[in-house]
């Protein structure tokens, strides 16, 4: 089995407002309601996909509640850890007038110690964990320790572990282990501690995160594709030229692109082909929308593959 891992999912809730006026009451022209998280992202589009896959994380209060019913609906399998706080609700305003949006988002719930071993219990026992993704950010007061030891126990248990977060909580799941990282040139970059400067200086750090501990490392670079630096082997993946509607959720299904390939059995390069052409596919789609089978299937033989030295 696929798992996917969403520790501080949202509901997203959409407004569109004509024009915001400040100290005034406005009116909400439309609003809609999205099952969001980074793991949750990934699932979707494993989903899509045809790859059988199921959702973990944390869920509480009524949020969680509507969070789970429309992954229901969705048809997106989960078995979620339920927790005694809220999950949270982030805010995007759409101000229809100027085309400006903006986001509030909410730090997410308090997850209680003994929640926090009800999740380590689940990894624990999960059926026949295969290949596992653990993405986004954590909730506010969960150590980041937390990721490296859901990664040691998965990792102990004969799964393929990949990991997709920023900051401090990269930092010590590298400490896991993982068998593949995604960090976006962004999260390089913080990582590393530093500015990169051109192709030279991202492969070099690239190469010192595999040094450190992760098998294979994916440095994904919006519309330059990725770059994989692996054991063996190291490409350069580009996608071609697309029309971009919005890249919201490219990074995640880009993950569930090489979970895909990895799940048929398929070499790196092609995992990689396939990661890169999930991307793309998402940015097709407008909005939370993420990508669809046919445009995946469509831009495969698009994405140029180059060996680098
Ligand atoms: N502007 C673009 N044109 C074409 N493809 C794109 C573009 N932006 C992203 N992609 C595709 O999506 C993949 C992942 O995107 P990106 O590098 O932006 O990830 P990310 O920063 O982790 O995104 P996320 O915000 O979802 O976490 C890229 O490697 C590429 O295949
Ligand atoms: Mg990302």
């Amino acid at each position: 089995m696929i798992y996917t891992i969403t520790l501080n999912p949202a509901m997203d809730r959409t407004l569109w407002i004509e024009k915001i006026r400040t100290d005034d009451s406005n009116r909400i022209k439309r609003e809609q309601r999205y099952a969001g998280g980074k793991g949750i992202d990934v699932s979707r589009v494993l989903t899509t996909l045809g790859t059988v896959n199921k959702a973990l994380g944390f869920v509480g209060g009524f949020a969680g509640e509507e969070l789970e019913g429309r992954l229901l609906n969705e048809g997106i399998a989960c078995d979620f850890v339920r927790i005694s706080g809220e999950t949270r609700t982030n805010i995007v305003v759409n101000e229809t007038s100027t085309g400006h949006q903006t986001v509030f988002n909410a730090k997410g719930p308090e997850i209680k110690p003994y929640e926090l071993m009800q999740m380590i219990h689940k990894v624990e026992k999960v059926e026949s964990p295969e290949i596992v993704a653990i993405s986004g950010s954590l909730p506010p007061g969960v150590n980041p320790e937390i990721y490296r030891k859901v990664i040691e126990i998965f990792r102990g248990r004969g799964s393929k572990v990949i990991l997709d977060t920023d900051g401090d909580a990269l930092k010590t799941g590298l400490n896991g282990l993982p068998d593949v990282i995604k960090p976006n040139i962004h999260e390089l970059e913080r990582l590393t501690g530093r500015k990169l400067h051109g192709r030279e200086e991202t492969v070099a750090a690239a190469k010192a995160l595999r040094r450190q501990g992760a098998d294979t490392v994916l440095v994904s670079m919006g519309a330059e594709g990725i770059l994989m630096i692996a054991e063996k082997e190291q490409y350069l993946a580009s996608p071609p030229k697309v029309r971009v509607e919005n890249t919201i959720g490219a990074g995640d299904s880009a993950i569930a692109g090489f979970i895909y390939g990895l799940s048929r059995g398929e070499p790196l390069r092609t995992a990689l082909v396939y990661a890169v052409a999930a991307g793309t596919a998402t940015t097709l789609k407008p909005g939370t929308a993420l990508c669809r089978r046919e445009d995946f299937l469509r831009l495969v033989p698009k994405i140029a593959v180059t060996p680098i030295e």
